[in-house]
């Protein structure tokens, strides 16, 4: 077990596209293990593999960040192998969204309202769902990490400007200091 380190905005394979997991061995697990973790201690809601470095298509979850009524302290997440959106319709703006990979910036961000994903589980068994609301807006979230699309890359070109331009400021000054 162990918290893995978050790769972050402009490091270059954030960018890359992911391939697909082609046999689910130990080593696999063990990093789908790793990123429920890490995902817990960061306290984020989704994680995709290329945000700890390993550009493969996974991504974890925690299932129950739609329903406030749960205990925040009962840590349980789910995992998805090779996921992909296979239907997607209506549009509504997901609010403030953020990724552990963009410090310190939110932004407002068109997503679909309803989804179809198919993905395997843990147990390579294939598996198919609907999403709505914030498990919708994950999913889009962290499948497009796997293509390589961060969400400053789905706002306007102005904001993220703006955001890159406050960006490396902060990391120029961070290296003179
Ligand atoms: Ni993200």
């Amino acid at each position: 077990m162990a918290i893995l380190k978050i790769i972050t905005y402009p490091e270059k394979s954030l960018s890359e596209p992911s391939t697909d997991i082609e046999t689910i061995d130990e080593t696999i697990l063990q990093l789908i293990q790793d990123m429920g973790e890490t995902m817990f201690q960061e306290s984020g809601v989704g994680l995709a593999a290329p945000q700890v470095g390993v550009n493969k298509r996974i991504l974890v979850y925690n299932s129950r960040a739609a329903d406030p009524e749960d205990d925040e302290t009962e840590q349980q997440f789910a995992a998805l192998i090779n996921p992909q959106i296979i239907e997607a319709s209506g549009s509504f703006v997901s609010e403030n969204e953020g990724c552990l990979s963009v410090v310190d910036f939110r932004a407002d961000v068109k997503r679909y309202e309803t989804i179809t994903v198919r993905a395997l589980d843990v147990d390579g068994n294939p598996l198919e769902f609907d999403a709505r609301g914030l498990i919708a807006v994950i999913m889009q979230h962290e499948i497009d990490h796997l293509d390589g699309v961060l969400f400053i890359d789905r706002i306007s070109a102005l904001k993220r400007a703006m955001y890159k331009k406050r960006l490396f400021k902060s990391l120029k000054e961070t290296e003179t200091s």
